[in-house]
């Protein structure tokens, strides 16, 4: 039996309620395929800092670092907003990122057929809407130095730095253009080229990557553009490339098109085996112990690990059509309720799609 070690980082808030039904599933695809699934808990964010004085304990990123896979739930809590900006949960989550080299961050936005009245734009807009959004993940402005606040001409002065390095690009255009392959073939990279000159290099490199992806029709829009696009008719993308912080906005402004950001998963790659995956949502504090958030956006990037990780296609589409049936019946959590649906917790929705796996 093929055993799979996961670095089990909960996080804050709703975290350790998210990821446990997470773990519940994969425990379920265990079951069913003979697979063992090893979990290893470790601290992150706010939990973190409150038992070891920094987000990001060196145990933590030990254990990611020797794991085949993170599941990561959230990180962030508001009684931890006044902590310096170097000790904050979300420190926690840029550094791994770093750590783990995770440059690739894949972001799809599905709408199911079942949800898609949820969305507030109109079903004919967003019916049939499959996007891949690809973020780059560790570098652009969210790294890039000089950085600070500082006294300047007698006032305060702050100031970061959008870069990139054309050996940052290319990695990214790769992976991008290897997805699209896997996909309608279709790659759209999203820039501010008209003003920005890492940008223009963005857009130079990106295009001279295209040039060994023949198949894949290669197109280049602005971010300004692409935000209106997105809601203007976002069937026209398949496979979305982006920078660090234009991939931040437009990836959650593409959870709309589906309606709920509790349902969107995502995937961090690295250029090595270890990547890391985690519900695109934030920790949502206020609503912890009350088992009513959704899991399936974690449920989902669980799937994704199985898929981008371990190759273990069927078991992730095992997942998605578990889920699927799930929506199917009638089931919804509070944040995706509609009307005539039966309105179940967080725990029973991870027992449902469970049930799905095991009967399927
Ligand atoms: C995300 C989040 C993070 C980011 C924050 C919490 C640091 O918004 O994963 O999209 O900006 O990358
Ligand atoms: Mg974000």
């Amino acid at each position: 039996m093929t055993t799979y070690n996961i670095a089990l980082l909960a996080g804050d808030g709703t975290g350790k309620e998210v990821t446990d039904e997470a773990v519940k599933i994969l425990k379920a695809i265990g079951e069913k395929y003979s697979i063992d699934f090893n979990f290893e808990p470790a601290l992150i964010g706010g939990c973190a800092y409150d038992e070891f004085k920094t987000p990001l304990p060196d145990i933590t990123l030990d254990i990611a670092k020797k794991s085949d896979a993170v599941l990561l739930g959230a990180v962030g809590d508001w009684k931890y907003d006044k902590l310096p900006p170097e000790v904050r949960p979300e420190r926690a989550l840029l550094g791994i990122r770093k750590e783990l080299n995770l440059f690739a961050n894949l972001r799809p936005a599905i709408v199911y057929p079942e949800l898609t009245s949820l969305s507030p734009l109109k079903s004919n807009i967003v019916s049939g809407t499959n996007i891949m959004i690809i973020r780059e993940l560790t570098g652009d402005v969210y790294f890039g130095t000089p950085k600070g606040i500082e006294i300047k001409n007698n006032e305060k002065f702050g100031f970061n730095n959008m870069c990139y390095f054309e050996s940052e690009i290319k990695r990214i255009a790769h992976t991008a253009f290897k997805v699209a392959m896997q996909r309608n073939k279709k790659l759209c990279s999203v820039d501010k080229a008209n003003v920005l000159d890492v940008s223009r290099l963005w857009r130079e490199t990106v295009t001279l990557v295209s040039k060994e992806y023949p198949q894949v029709e290669l197109s280049h829009m602005y971010v300004d553009n692409a935000a209106m696009q997105i809601i203007r008719n976002p069937k026209q993308f398949d496979v979305i490339l982006t920078g660090n912080i234009f991939g931040d906005i437009l990836s959650d402004e593409a959870s709309m098109l589906s309606g709920s950001l509790g349902l969107l998963p995502s995937a961090s790659l690295s250029d090595k085996k270890l990547a890391m995956y985690e519900p695109i949502h934030g920790s949502a504090p206020d609503l912890k112990g009350l088992d009513i958030v959704n899991p399936i956006a974690t449920i989902l990037s669980a799937a994704m690990m199985l898929k981008y990780s371990f190759s273990l296609d069927k078991q992730y589409e095992t997942i998605v059509h578990a889920v699927r049936k799930t929506l199917k019946d009638g089931y919804r959590t509070q944040d995706i309720k509609q009307d005539g649906m039966q309105i179940i917790g967080c725990k029973k929705m991870g027992d449902i799609i469970k049930d799905n796996i095991l009967k399927d």
